[in-house]
């Protein structure tokens, strides 16, 4: 992971270079750095921590020079300390990286042995290393072109030269980076959302490719040192504030935007006045697709895992859905008729951007359901579908779960309906209850105190589980991730039925467990499996729309949502989950939007 940033200017850079930095910070908190050249030296300034920490030593120490680096550290190689925190400088070269150096151990063994030695533990400073040794011997472009073909592993570089004080080189292979345009001055960032405050005007760099800023130019060479040219895209206004407003967090944000950002979405898509969805254009005509599969990481997955129950609900197709990190190195049948679909927020993650990769190398039709539009993922994939939701800052993805779940849905139906494998009246009785789904989201979020009030029951607990069937089993899953990486409580989600073959033995006195219980064709099998829980001395919270009294004495706590089709209860499932995931972090005093050992885009393996 790691955000990386890098200006030329005609004026002092360092607080531009900060306030890059606090946007690129959901991308590794570990440590935060700054470089820049000032009187002919290079001045590198770190510390570990947050963007906060290294701005109250600029502020004792203040940095001054018109061209420097920065850098937000999420820790591979070395504890995440002030010695392993980017840059790594040597006298005359300071580098900031994002990704990993597979051959470190192998170049830093060569380096020592030329006489070289080493400050920290980290592969990058391999790269500073050599940048240095290089330039003895080759000019600029040389050096940069040797150093980067012996390197191994995915990288987005900024580095800056103490004898080259009009520049900052730029390099991709595997991580991503984008050049921002200025008037008399030039930007590079790990994404275009940190450079969004200077500019609107973005290239990106492809695989291979580097890049050189002067002042009043971008130069672009690609892995063959040859010059090259780069479209320029325009960033659109949308979207361009991310801040908290009155909330604690941006995850309470965040969730509490919901009935927002899906009314948002589904207006994207739906043509009201014909009650038809507006996805065309498919790379395979559905008619002719053969089998879906469905890619991803983490939350994204678990809306993979929901859209498998809905494709194989509405349509006569097979699917299957894959963890991108397994299926990049499985022996995949490819296959020209199957419809492959990644699913990603950031539409940065490496897992997901190599499985896509994977893909296009087998000429297979790929389509990127993604929120961000100028991500890598949206840029390779033959077609994009965006979810709409607006920047998603907490680490802890909520808004992005469900507007990935919106279009997964509609992108059903729409399938369904061009195979003629569904008809027409439940295909807008879908859709109308669909418009009716943003209401009732409004409606489950304005009951966030119910769940406040159990979620002490959680702060002590040993573990937990989340249990559902059907349509409620991915949430289940999804759950169970929300509240370990917020609380760092052990949890886990089980199709209900799996219980009594091993995860009932973790169920003892107390232990809360989280049934989502709604009245679908599943409820009384999963009404049994809650049963066998409380009989061992579990501690049930229900989440049900059944409204009957029954089995309420046995129930520690049960949360209503709002009736709807069995098809899409699994929308307000998900909003207690979140709220459970949040208060209880909260009553655990963690950080919400940043938890422990996590970042939001994860652009490493
Ligand atoms: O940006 P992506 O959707 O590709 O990210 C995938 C996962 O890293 C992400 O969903 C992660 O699991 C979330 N932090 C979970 O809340």
């Amino acid at each position: 992971m790691c955000g990386i940033v890098g200006i030329v200017s005609n004026k002092s850079v360092s607080a531009s270079i900060i306030s890059a930095l606090k946007k690129l910070e959901y991308r590794g908190y570990d440590s935060a750095g700054i470089s820049t050249i000032s009187n002919g030296q290079i001045s590198e300034q770190k510390c570990s921590g947050r963007v906060d920490n290294l701005e109250k030593i600029l502020f004792q120490n203040p940095s001054s020079g018109d061209l420097g680096i920065g850098h937000v550290r999420w820790a591979t190689h070395g504890v995440p300390n002030q010695v392993n925190a980017h840059p790594h400088s040597s006298e005359v070269v300071s580098v900031v990286h994002n990704g990993i150096i597979e051959n470190s151990d192998e170049l830093r063994k060569e380096y020592k042995e030329k006489g070289y030695s080493f400050k920290s533990q980290t592969d990058t400073e391999v790269i500073t290393i050599m940048l240095t040794d290089y330039l003895k011997k080759e000019n600029l472009i040389n050096c940069i072109h040797k150093t980067l073909e012996k390197l191994e592993g995915s990288f987005a570089l900024g580095v800056i030269f103490k004898d080259f004080d009009n520049l900052v080189v730029g390099a991709r292979r595997g991580s991503p980076l984008a050049v921002g345009y200025g008037h008399n001055e030039n930007f590079i960032g790990s994404d275009s959302y940190a450079l969004k405050s200077m500019t609107n005007k973005i290239s990106y760099l492809d695989d291979g490719d580097f890049c050189i800023l002067f002042k009043e130019k971008v130069e672009f060479y690609n892995s063959d040192k040859k010059k090259i040219n780069k479209q320029i895209f325009e960033l659109s206004n949308e979207d361009n504030t991310a801040d908290k407003g009155d909330y604690r967090d941006f995850m309470s944000k965040e969730i509490n935007e919901q009935s927002i950002t899906t009314k948002k979405c589904i207006n994207e898509y739906l043509d009201k006045s014909r009650n038809d969805i507006n996805i065309y254009n498919l790379p395979i005509d559905p008619k002719k697709i053969n089998k879906i599969r469905l890619i991803a990481c983490g939350t994204a997955y678990h809306s993979c895992l929901m859209a498998k129950y809905w494709i194989e609900e509405f349509t006569s197709l097979d699917v299957e859905a894959d963890i991108a990190s397994e299926f990049r190195y499985r022996k995949i049948k490819f296959n020209s008729n199957d419809l492959y679909i990644f699913v990603s927020q950031s539409g940065e993650t490496a897992d997901t951007y190599a499985a896509l990769e994977k893909c296009k190398k087998n000429q297979v039709k790929t389509c990127g359901i993604v929120n961000v539009v100028e991500s890598s993922i949206a840029r390779m994939a033959d077609f994009v579908l965006p979810i709409h939701a607006g920047p998603e800052i907490g680490v802890a993805s909520t808004k992005a779960f469900i507007g990935q779940l919106i279009v997964l849905y509609l992108l059903t139906l729409k399938i369904s309906k061009e195979r003629n494998d569904i008809i027409d009246d439940e295909y807008l009785k879908l859709i109308l209850d669909l418009k009716k789904l943003p209401e009732l989201i409004e409606e489950t979020l304005n009951k966030q105190k119910d769940i406040q009030l159990i979620a002490r029951d959680f702060i002590e607990a040993k573990g937990t589980m989340y249990l559902g069937r059907g349509y409620s089993y991915p949430i289940a899953m999804e759950g169970a991730l929300k509240l370990k990486e917020l609380s760092y409580i052990h949890a886990e989600g089980y199709a209900a039925g799996e219980m009594k073959h091993g995860p009932l033995a973790l169920i003892e006195d107390g232990m809360p467990v989280i049934v989502l219980a709604p009245k679908d064709r599943f409820f009384e099998k999963t009404i049994s499996n809650m049963q066998e829980v409380i009989a061992r001395g579990g501690k049930v919270l229900m989440i049900t729309d059944d409204t009957s009294k029954t089995m309420n004495e046995n129930i520690r706590f049960k949360f209503q949502i709002p009736k709807t089709n069995s098809t899409i209860n699994s929308f307000l499932l998900t909003i207690p989950i979140q709220f459970l995931a949040y208060h209880v972090a909260l009553l655990k005093n963690c950080d919400i939007d940043k938890p422990r050992n996590l970042a939001k885009s994860v652009t490493v393996e």
